[in-house]
């Protein structure tokens, strides 16, 4: 019988399910595999307030594929004008889990995002004062700062500046892509912690630019050198529980991926275990996969543990090069595990 992995039901902590015809195509994909997951609210238009999220939420629930069991765990999209008597009614209500912090034109669907951190004081005290995690892009806006530095900026300028003025506020770095962001994450004491993709634990920047143009393997942040893939790749296998899955899966059309102005984002949510998978198992770190898909995310956020398990097997698969119209990350390639069941 082929080696098996018996896991505590995983947890996706950042990812997009989009809306209407894409949410029907892809949500199955994410309920799959993990038991609850982190939804991110860039819609259009993005969801700010209590209703538009409970709106979004029944949606996803009703695309749901009967016989899976999912919670989607809806977060606020913050804008200037965000309201904190509205995101603390949502929050203790239980129909927010977290808020997003989009510098305004960072990233798709953002431009309602926040353009200066100084407009929402009202707001992050609201959120430290009950307790609500932020979830930030972290990436500096400004064409100045070069693209592949706007991560290590951002730490610089603005997180290491906001971490001193709400030191209570709980904040998650979202898809971290740096070994600055590891090494900051990594020296923070408390209330910080940082979501990794798959993605960025298998591909660096050649990839976009490997025998041509590869739009498909775009995505913001975007993917930077080697070195830095390499501190991911420790971040996440160390044990530490500061770091936790967050595949940042972010499915396009084709039209919007194959154009002169391509979309950012990958979708990989079809094979994300497997892709996580074989990371861990390259790093000789398989026995820490539980931790980081598992333990470490509801620690972070206080919720408990699923009562749930999946599995996945050392069987091969073979990535097919569409999955519903798009293509998924791994497509073409061979991924040694193969998730056969969940419980
Ligand atoms: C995301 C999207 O398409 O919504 N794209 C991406 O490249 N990750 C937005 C985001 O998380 O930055
Ligand atoms: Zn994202």
């Amino acid at each position: 019988m082929p080696e098996r992995l018996n896991l505590i039901a995983p947890d996706d902590w950042h990812v997009h399910l989009r809306d209407n015809a894409m949410l029907t195509r892809v949500v199955g994909r994410t309920a799959r595999l993990f038991q609850r997951a982190i939804v991110m609210p860039n819609l259009r238009p993005p969801v700010t307030t209590v209703k538009a999220a409970e709106g979004y939420r029944n949606r996803i629930l009703d695309a749901v594929p009967s016989g899976l069991s999912f919670t989607p765990l809806m977060t606020a999209y913050l804008t200037d004008g965000s309201d904190p008597d509205e995101l603390e009614r949502g929050f203790t209500t239980g129909v927010f889990t977290a808020a997003k912090l989009y510098p305004a034109n960072a990233t798709t669907n953002s431009a309602a995002g926040v353009t200066d951190l100084s407009r929402i004081d009202s707001v992050l005290s609201a959120m430290q004062r009950i307790g609500m995690p932020l979830l930030i892009h972290g990436e500096v806006t400004d064409s100045d700062v070069d693209i592949f530095d706007r991560e290590a900026t951002f730490i610089d300028c603005h997180l290491i500046p906001l971490r001193e003025r709400y030191p209570d506020l709980k904040i998650v770095l979202e898809h971290i892509t740096t070994s600055q962001a590891v090494d900051y994450v990594g020296s923070a004491d408390r209330n910080l912690a940082a979501t990794i993709t798959p993605h960025h634990l298998h591909i660096n920047r050649n990839a976009m630019f490997a025998g041509g143009l590869r739009s498909d393997f775009y995505c913001l942040p975007v993917a930077k050198r080697e070195q830095h893939r390499l501190a991911l790749r420790r971040a996440a296998t160390s044990g530490d529980c500061r770091f936790f899955l967050g595949t940042d899966s972010a499915p396009h059309s084709r039209e919007a991926k194959e154009t002169a102005c391509g979309c950012a984002g990958i979708f990989n949510a079809p094979h994300a275990l497997e892709s996580y998978a074989l990371a861990f198992e390259q790093e000789g770190a398989i026995d820490r996969l539980e931790g980081f898909a598992s333990l470490h995310g509801p620690a972070f956020y206080g919720l408990p543990v699923n009562q749930t398990r999946v599995c996945l097997a050392k069987v091969d698969q073979l990535v097919p090069e569409l999955i519903d119209g798009l293509v998924p990350f791994h497509a073409g390639e061979i991924l040694p595990w193969t998730m056969i069941s969940s419980s």
